[in-house]
């Protein structure tokens, strides 16, 4: 089993999101021991946002400098770990509604027509097949159903939508919200997560 890690949190040691996501891969290991787990620091070592350049470079043209070589690589790099793990982990906080801008970064490098989706008559299909994923959420606010702000969720909602479009169907999400309201708000959002990750069963 090849477990891929990802976080995304600026916080470092603080991030909520971080704690998640690294307690998840830890179950997950204990459920499947002997897995490998490869790690990305999203926040810490994020791709470039995609250019003109990459695009010319993916038509052909090649690299014009060495910062767009390296950062072609990752992006291949970044598409063979998802193709070759079979569980996805995304630490993923919110930031302004949706998620943050280095993941969005990942997003735009494995996303590509004809390796991990295709258009057919019947419209897109995913190429993913036979994978999980697990998204580790957390935010300041509440905005799951039933909350006033819960039509401005544009975090996990986006981030479920592209894995099911790429055909990873039925993430698991374990969440964290409300962390900015209280202090006691924020230790039961806390703890219901960690007790939400004890609970997962292979
Ligand atoms: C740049 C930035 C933008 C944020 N935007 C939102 C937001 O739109 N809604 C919200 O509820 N919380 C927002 N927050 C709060 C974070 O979601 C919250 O602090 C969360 O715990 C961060 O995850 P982390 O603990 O893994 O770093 C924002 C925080 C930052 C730093």
């Amino acid at each position: 089993m090849q477990i891929l890690h990802l976080d995304s949190s600026i916080s470092g040691a603080a991030s909520i999101s971080r704690i998640l996501s690294s307690n998840i891969v830890k179950r997950l290991v204990a459920l499947h021991p002997g897995s490998t787990v490869i790690y990305r620091d999203l926040a810490r070592d994020p791709a470039l946002h995609l250019s003109s350049e990459h695009l010319a470079a993916w038509q052909g043209a090649g690299a014009k400098d060495s910062l767009l070589t390296e950062d072609l690589f990752k992006g291949s790099a970044y598409l063979e770990e998802l193709q070759e793990s079979q569980i996805v982990v995304i630490g993923t906080p919110m930031y302004n509604l949706t998620i943050p801008t280095p993941l969005k970064a990942w997003i735009d490098r494995i996303a590509l027509v004809g390796k991990t989706f295709h258009y057919t008559a019947k419209g897109p299909e995913g190429l993913l097949k036979n994978k999980q994923a697990y998204i580790a959420s957390s935010r300041g606010g509440m905005y799951s159903p039933g909350n006033p702000a819960a039509p401005l969720e544009h975090q996990e909602s986006y981030l479920i939508g592209l894995l099911g479009f790429l055909g990873i169907k039925h993430p698991t999400v374990i969440r964290a919200e409300g962390l900015a309201i209280s202090a006691q708000v924020k230790d039961a959002a806390i703890n219901q997560a960690l007790e939400d990750i004890a609970a997962i069963h292979a």
